[in-house]
């Protein structure tokens, strides 16, 4: 794939969008690709990222990615007209509410796949709550986008923006009565138990989207199982959403 356009966030946080020279496949919210990233022996394996948003029009995806390690250091210089070599889409997808009262929650990088998640509720008559958690104001970005699809509200860690603390400490999930019949959740998997709880003792379905460490991506390594009521399962194809239900998470 082509990069047609390279947009740095803040220092942490950049998006890559990618343009096909064939027709887009159908994609799907929470599905992921496998970027290839130069030929540095210590990136021999690709790096997942999830779909943050589609474009058929135009043949364009775009992937916001944040700066860990020497993968996302190297994706971080490629500028506009570079080439990606990109598996894509992989995994499953959230499923589409049977509700209208839908919230999304994101953490971190897990805000990722919220947005295309956003837009594809929207196709479908859906517009949903979205509680977004930031560490800091510099690192709270695209909330206009976000806002064209749905309510968003803000936690930071130090309440530079929006309200200080956690998303869980955050009045819409809060309160005696959630108002939310669906919760849709990505992000670090400490932040995702705590929703997970919320939504278990107030009876709402809640899907997560896990981001486990990953090698093929594709379902043959076996690196990335995750502990289900089916036994061990892959998060790659299996997942990476799974319901709560079916999880069994430790802790
Ligand atoms: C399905 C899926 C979707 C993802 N979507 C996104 C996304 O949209 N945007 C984004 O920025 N990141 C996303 N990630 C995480 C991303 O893949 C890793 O941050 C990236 O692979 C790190 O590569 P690196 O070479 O920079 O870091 P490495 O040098 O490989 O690792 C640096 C540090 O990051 C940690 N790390 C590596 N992989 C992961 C991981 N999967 N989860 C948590 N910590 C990790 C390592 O333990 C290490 O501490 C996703 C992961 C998965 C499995
Ligand atoms: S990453 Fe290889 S099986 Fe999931």
């Amino acid at each position: 794939m082509r990069i047609v356009q390279t947009t740095r966030l803040n220092r942490r946080h950049f998006i890559l969008e990618l343009h096909s020279p064939e027709g887009l496949p159908l994609m799907l919210p929470g599905q992921f690709a496998q970027v290839r990233v130069g030929d540095s022996p210590s990136t021999f394996l690709r790096r997942p990222f999830s779909i943050h948003s589609v474009d058929y029009g135009k043949n364009t995806f775009r992937l916001l990615i944040q700066v860990k390690g020497e993968g996302t250091r190297h994706l971080s210089m490629l500028r506009e007209g570079d080439s990606l070599n990109v598996i894509f889409p992989l995994g499953n997808s959230f499923s589409l509410p049977n509700t209208k009262e839908v919230l999304l929650v994101g953490g971190g990088c897990g805000v990722a796949p919220l947005l295309f998640l956003a837009q594809f509720l929207n196709q479908n008559h859906i517009r949903p709550t979205i509680l977004l958690g930031f560490r800091t104001k510099d690192e709270v970005s695209e909330i206009d986008e976000y806002a064209k699809y749905g309510t968003v509200h803000i936690t930071t860690d130090d309440g530079t923006e929006g309200l200080k603390g956690l998303v869980t400490d955050h009045p819409v999930l809060r309160g005696e009565r959630l108002a939310f019949k669906k919760i849709c959740c990505c992000g670090p998997g400490i932040m995702m138990k705590a929703v997970a709880k919320i939504a278990r003792d107030h009876g709402t379905d809640c899907e997560v989207s896990l981001e486990n460490t990953m090698a093929c991506g594709f379902g043959v390594c076996l690196c990335c199982v995750t502990p289900t009521d089916k036994g061990n399962q892959r998060v790659c194809v299996e997942g990476p959403v799974f319901n709560i239900n079916r999880l069994k998470w430790e802790g």
